[in-house]
């Protein structure tokens, strides 16, 4: 399950929903930057690196394309335990890298260095911790339960962290023991999860099991594939599940592009259909479209088939869920971006040229908006304006509806086909 635009398309309630059928939820790559809100009942959980599948009691794995902060994990697992939610069958990798607190402090440092230029990161230590794991120096799970090769790769790496924040941003650096104290008594607890989590996958699929790998992030804010330098540092692309989980491309099966029905986006960068005024503030409102992790409010504007056939591309996604669309129900009429004028050229696909995308203006069609005054069960009870505007979705990306989400509750969804089964579509 992959995001197909900028991240926060409810991909959180769609995994949740799909955990129910699934046998095992990976998730393979980002790390507390995300953050997804389950709804169960009268309660709400909000979740930043556990896979929601722990909810249904479900084997949840964070592969290693995961950067973790050991921290968040512990306070997620108390959060879990507070609320009586079982973590026993939570496992991690160990070739999964950790995060430190002067990742944090170089993702802020840097942040600030690069003034109005800023990417708007989620200020989480991802984007300096992925940098360790490319540069060869980050620490991996593996070594971080092992306390005389933390201590020891700890030292080393504290040593040219406080360096550098000391002789490049003449910030404070950070005590080593202090530091190994509490960050022991973090790896304590995460040494009991770690495991060999690409050949328990991998057996996991032998045995027939149904692996939900659940994406984190979008497509857009992919390293490579996203809005470059406006991304995060990893690879929420279907592509990434095989690198983040050590799977390879051949047991993957489906692939679900989570669609909102409008768009969203939350830090800087270009977004072609977003709007400034009123209707934006409606839709922000309307949504509560505002960051998980950071409460920040979000861009909004209208739905980008552009975009959504371009993530439909790099990931090879065989359907698609569209949620939110309860958001955009009042509206007299609602727009969807099939394509980009430059100067007197049309575009009907995503530039690659990324300079470019921050000059084009989206070729929008009108429909008809729709109001949602009872709980649709079933396609057939929603608005025919609504169907609609469904349609014109699966028409424009060519790609079969399998889910819509109309709320945020488990119920307020409507499935429309087993979507562990083999061929894609209903
Ligand atoms: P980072 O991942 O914190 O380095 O942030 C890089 C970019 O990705 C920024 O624009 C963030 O706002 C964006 N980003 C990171 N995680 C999420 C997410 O879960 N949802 C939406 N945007 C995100």
């Amino acid at each position: 399950m992959v995001g197909t635009q900028w991240g926060d398309e409810g991909k959180g309630k769609v995994t949740d929903y799909l955990s129910a059928q699934a046998d095992v939820v990976v998730r393979y790559q980002g790390g507390n930057n995300a953050g997804h809100t389950v709804v169960v009942g009268d309660r709400e959980y909000r979740m930043r690196l556990v896979p929601s599948g722990v909810f249904h009691g479900k084997t949840c794995v964070i592969g290693n394309g995961v950067v973790l902060d050991p921290a968040v994990l512990a306070q997620e697992l108390d959060y879990l335990a507070e609320r009586g939610v079982s973590t026993e069958r939570v496992y991690v990798s160990g070739a999964a890298h950790i995060i430190l607190p002067y990742h944090i402090r170089l993702d802020e440092l840097d942040e600030q260095r690069r003034g109005g230029g800023r990417l708007g990161t989620a200020r989480r230590g991802i984007g300096p911790a992925y940098a360790d794991k490319a540069a060869r120096v980050g620490i991996r799970v593996g070594e971080y339960v092992n306390p005389v090769l933390f201590a020891r790769r700890l030292r080393e790496n504290l040593e040219e962290k406080n360096r550098l924040l000391g002789a490049v941003y003449g910030a404070e650096g950070f005590d080593f023991h202090a530091m190994l104290a509490e960050y022991g008594g973090y790896a304590r607890r995460l040494a009991p999860m770690v495991r060999d989590t690409s050949l328990l996958i991998n057996q996991a699929i032998d045995r027939g099991e149904k692996v939900l790998f659940e994406g984190a992030q979008g497509t857009l804010l992919d390293l490579d594939h996203g809005t470059y330098p406006y991304v995060t540092s990893s690879h929420p692309v279907a592509g990434g599940a095989c690198i983040g989980a050590g799977v390879g491309p051949t047991r993957i099966r489906r692939v679900l592009g989570v669609v909102k029905a409008y768009t969203t986006r939350v830090g800087d960068g270009p977004m072609p259909t977003e709007l400034l005024g009123a209707e934006g503030d409606w839709i922000r409102e309307r949504g509560h479209e505002y960051g998980t992790v950071t409460g920040r409010p979000r861009r909004c504007g209208w739905l980008d088939l552009v975009v959504v056939k371009y993530a439909a591309r790099v990931s090879g996604i065989t359907d698609l869920a569209v949620t939110r669309l309860d958001t955009l129900a009042g509206l007299p009429r609602v727009r969807i971006c099939t394509a980009y004028r430059v100067g007197k050229e049309v575009l009907t696909t995503f530039p690659a040229d990324l300079a470019c995308l921050g000059a084009v203006e989206p070729v929008y069609e009108e429909l008809p908006g729709w109001e949602l005054d009872r709980e649709p069960r079933a396609l057939a009870d929603l608005p025919a304006a609504a169907r609609r505007y469904l349609e014109h979705i699966e028409e424009g990306v060519g790609l079969p509806l399998t889910l819509v989400s109309l709320g945020r509750e488990r119920g307020q969804t409507i499935g429309l086909a087993d979507l562990f089964g083999k061929e894609p579509g209903r």
